[in-house]
């Protein structure tokens, strides 16, 4: 798949209108609460796969670039490593988390608001630039990625699901919509689309239990999937029988996630200017 393959496969991902202007509110946007839990489960003890490559690319004291940071799962857990991460997201919301989990573990971090890559130019260059479940959200995935690499001075990491995060809903979607949705794009087609931009990928793929993040109330887990299949309210006991043993508590919080959902790392290194 190239830059426009990727740009009609997300078309497709598209709600009907009439799907859209019966919802009671908007499907989109991503709970704080998930990715604040996330950003809490991810520790400097703790790394996943992705936090190690990196780490890696690190030197001592070094900077990191976070795009779509969110509560900052991607980079808090680099800071014995860093002296400044900087959290780049849409949301004023997701900034203000990540600055609190950010004081919490006395981390120096500046914020940028605004979307990627429309920012970028705004944005400092750093040593890795780390992003981390984003790339489903972005239609026009070629200056994204561009951007990224034009901001690094050593590493970018990106961390992905290995099917777009949403394709696990695809029953509740036929079941209260009867509509069908699209599988594609995969972490696959993302490896295929850096490799047409000429970037030098490697890529990983493991399972990772318990770094999904999750809800403290059985009920929030269940009105956000509602609010995504954009249903009323009223239609909660619904969902909920619907997600099964989707719907489960691992002990620390409320999860709507299939039970095995592979994540794929890829990374390329960006060659430093005047390097043969
Ligand atoms: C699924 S969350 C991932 C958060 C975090 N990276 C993590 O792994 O926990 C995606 C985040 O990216 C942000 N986002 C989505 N598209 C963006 C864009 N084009 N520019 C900046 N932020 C974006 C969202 O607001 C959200 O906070």
């Amino acid at each position: 798949m190239d830059a426009e393959g990727w740009r009609n496969a997300m078309r497709d991902w598209a709600l009907p209108d009439a799907i859209l202007a019966a919802a009671p509110e908007s499907p989109w946007g991503f709970p704080v609460e998930l990715f604040r839990s996330r950003a809490e489960l991810a520790t400097p003890g703790g790394l996943t796969f992705a936090n190690r490559r990196a780490r890696d690319a690190l030197p001592d004291g070094g900077t990191v670039l976070d795009i779509g940071v969110g509560a900052g799962a991607a980079s808090l857990p680099l800071r014995p490593r860093c002296s400044l991460i900087i959290g780049v997201d849409s949301s004023k919301q997701q900034l203000s988390e990540f600055r609190r989990q950010a004081h919490r573990a006395n981390v120096t971090v500046r914020t940028l608001m605004g979307e990627w890559p429309a920012v970028a130019r705004r944005s400092p260059v750093a040593d890795v630039v780390a992003c981390n479940h984003v790339a489903y959200n972005i239609a026009d995935l070629a200056p994204f990625v561009l951007a990224l690499t034009a901001h690094a001075r050593r590493r970018v990491v990106m961390e992905m699901t290995s099917r777009h995060p949403t394709a696990w809903m695809a029953d509740l979607w036929w079941q209260f919509h009867a509509l069908k949705r699209p599988a594609r794009p995969d972490a696959n087609d993302v490896v295929s689309v850096l490799r047409t931009l000429g970037l030098n990928v490697r890529r990983h793929a493991e399972v990772t239990p318990g770094r999904a993040g999750g809800f403290a109330h059985r009920e929030d887990a269940v009105a956000w999937i509602r609010r995504r299949l954009c249903l009323e309210a009223n239609r909660d006991a619904d969902v909920a029988a619907a997600l099964g043993e989707r719907l489960t508590n691992d002990g620390a919080c409320w999860t709507v996630r299939p039970p095995v959902e592979p994540v794929v790392t890829v990374w390329w290194d960006v060659r430093p200017e005047g390097a043969e």
